[in-house]
């Protein structure tokens, strides 16, 4: 098995999910997503499955996580978690913990896109809600189930982490959006807390050996995240459609890093310690500020 120092990624960024784990045999491990219905998570779980994974897909509601294993075709088990209702995430929690499984990766991809006008949600603003505080109960409540040594842990986030979050970082004075929202901006810092999560949980689990990694799936302009734009940029957005990747390419691949990530629970041996997106921005959190996420 190979170790960091010699493990030289042979993917690209135009390679697909498909060409990732081209060889890898999923049989036996399962495997957890959240957002499994549409867009990344869906083609992210289409892939595992066709590569022998039983996959724990988590949508919104049953039906919807059913449906989306019944057109991927593959063995999975649906389970409503709808990340904007606490009792929606913990009842999702209780049942996983019921279905006797270990899970042997979890990946943390459902993620929305805000309206222009701020919502909260247990007073904290919508996006960073549903984006990372209930995936941070969500994984949290589900350490037990990751096996010491193996386990992945994968976070999506995003490019806007660097590109749009407050420069300062997480502006914790403002979480609810009351007083300086927009939408693009709170998108970011949800991004950048699941970077730093990720960051931050990589090294609470270091002695597990478990593997925490956030990434940028590069910009896939097919998707339904852009569902809450404004149609002129809907527009725009799908005439550059081309100019950006493919969904499967967007489930294949880690960003600039270039490594893939949804081939980790295959047993690369990861170093266990994140490799989340480095910007600018994230050099000049305040310190601590991963610890108070
Ligand atoms: N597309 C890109 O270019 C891009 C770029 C960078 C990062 N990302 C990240 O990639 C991830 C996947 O995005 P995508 O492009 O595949 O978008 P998508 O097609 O809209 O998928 C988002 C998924 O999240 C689910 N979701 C949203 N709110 C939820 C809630 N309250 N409870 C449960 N599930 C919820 C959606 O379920 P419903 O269908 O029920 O709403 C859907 O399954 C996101 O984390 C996003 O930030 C995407």
């Amino acid at each position: 098995m190979p170790n960091s120092s010699s493990l030289a990624i042979p993917f690209a960024g135009r390679s697909t999910a498909d060409d990732v784990l081209s060889g890898v045999d999923l049989a036996g491990k399962t495997i957890l997503i959240t957002g499994c219905n549409s867009g990344i998570g869906f083609e992210t779980m289409r892939a595992l499955q066709a590569h022998g994974a039983h996959v724990i897909a988590l949508a919104r509601s049953e039906q919807s996580a059913r449906d989306a294993i019944a057109r991927a075709g593959g063995s999975g088990t649906p389970v409503a978690c709808d990340l904007g209702d606490l009792a929606s995430v913990d009842a999702a929690i209780g049942k996983i913990h019921g279905l006797g499984r270990q899970l042997d990766a979890v990946i943390a991809n459902a993620g929305v896109m805000g309206a222009s006008q701020a919502e909260q949600l247990y007073g904290v603003e919508k996006q960073f809600w549903v984006n990372h505080v209930a995936h941070f109960r969500l994984v949290n409540g589900l350490l037990d189930l990751v096996p010491d040594r193996t386990g992945r842990i994968v976070v999506v986030s995003s490019l806007a982490s660097k590109l749009s979050a407050p420069k300062e970082g997480i502006a914790f004075g403002d979480l609810d959006g009351r007083k300086n929202y927009r939408a693009t901006r709170f998108y970011a810092q949800s991004k950048l807390a699941n970077a730093l999560f990720a960051r931050e949980l990589s090294q609470r689990l270091a002695e597990r050996g478990i593997a925490v990694n956030s990434l940028h799936p590069g910009s896939i302009l097919g998707t339904g995240f852009m569902r809450n734009f404004a149609a002129p940029i809907r527009l725009l957005l799908r005439l550059a459609r081309p100019l950006g990747k493919t969904l499967p390419q967007g489930a294949a691949s880690c960003g600039r890093a270039r490594w893939a990530a949804y081939a980790i629970p295959a047993g690369i041996n990861l170093p266990a310690r994140s490799r989340p997106l480095r910007p600018k921005s994230h050099k000049a959190l305040p310190v601590g500020s991963a610890e108070l996420l």
